[in-house]
């Protein structure tokens, strides 16, 4: 990373399903949003570390993107408006956390992935990471989220906010990538239908194959996949790297802002050596 950054650097998703809907597109969780950028920019602020926040969409995004079959490109001129009402409601959200945000004192400032990176076949494959670095070196939040982008061999695409991070990470090398969702993490099969499953603490190489079996889709509309998604690209932005993924809950009250502070809360790791 950058030789003047010289502050710990984590990249930070807020899962989708914390703050919007899961199947309305016009629900968003506003009190929610407020609650955990008050937990983050807490611990930020007892502890010191740099931050870049990453947030989903949920239904917001993902009902339209379904709707007109974004995720597949440029197949029809449906699918190209669908391109835009998507890219409209994706960035809509990030206005209100970005609001929200400020109105906290948290000094967030929004970068949409579409104008900083490309996608090749629904997988970003360059970022001009310059503006971002120099938000951080003057203390700034950067904030961005899962989009609607422009690719290069399918004309538009649609992103999940782990690929964003999985290219950051790329980009940033940062010490923590924590992922908080409204599970406590990889657990050996879907928690909200068996109660009885087991988290799974630990993914490694040597379990990723098993943790990745276990890891299966969403329950809500989604288009960009949902415990699998977490588990394939965290693995595959720590792999070989010193970087430590975390999976856990946002939805428990209070559980980022101990995670990010050193106290104990369940998550599942991931690592990649
Ligand atoms: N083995 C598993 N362990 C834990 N959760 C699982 C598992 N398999 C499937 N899931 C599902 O993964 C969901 C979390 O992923 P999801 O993509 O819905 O959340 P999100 O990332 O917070 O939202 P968004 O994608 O909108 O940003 C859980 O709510 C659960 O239904
Ligand atoms: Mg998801």
């Amino acid at each position: 990373m950058d030789g003047l950054i010289k502050k710990e650097l984590y990249l930070l998703k807020i899962g989708g399903s914390l703050i919007a809907g899961q199947r309305n597109p016009n629900e968003i969780k506003y009190s929610e949003i407020r609650r955990i950028l008050k937990e983050i920019d807490n611990a930020r602020r007892e502890r010191g570390f740099n931050i870049i926040i990453s947030h989903g969409s949920g239904a917001v995004g993902h009902a339209p993107s379904k709707h007109y079959d974004v995720p597949n490109g440029f197949r029809s001129e449906k699918a190209r408006i669908g391109s835009v009402i998507t890219e409209r409601a994706c960035n809509r959200l990030n206005g209100i956390v970005t609001e929200i945000a400020n109105d906290i004192g948290m000094p967030v400032f929004s970068f949409s992935p579409h104008s900083f990176s490309i996608t090749n076949n629904g997988k970003i494959s360059s970022v001009y990471a310059a503006p971002l670095k120099a938000a951080l070196r003057y203390n700034w939040v950067p904030v961005t989220y899962g989009d609607v982008m422009m690719d290069l061999k399918q004309g538009f695409s649609d992103i999940s906010t782990e690929e964003v991070l999985r290219a950051l990470a790329n980009s940033f090398s940062p010490e923590k990538i924590i992922v908080c969702t409204d599970v406590d993490g990889l657990f050996e099969g879907n928690p909200k239908l068996d109660a009885g499953a087991r988290l799974i603490r630990k993914v490694d190489r040597k379990n990723i194959k098993m943790a990745l079996g276990c890891a299966g889709p969403s329950l809500k509309v989604d288009i960009t996949g949902g415990m699998k998604t977490k588990i394939s690209l965290l693995y595959n932005a720590v792999k070989g790297t010193g970087t430590r993924g975390y999976i856990l809950n946002g939805g428990r009250r209070g559980d980022v802002y101990k995670f990010l502070v050193g106290q104990e809360v369940d998550y599942t790791e991931v690592v990649g050596r």
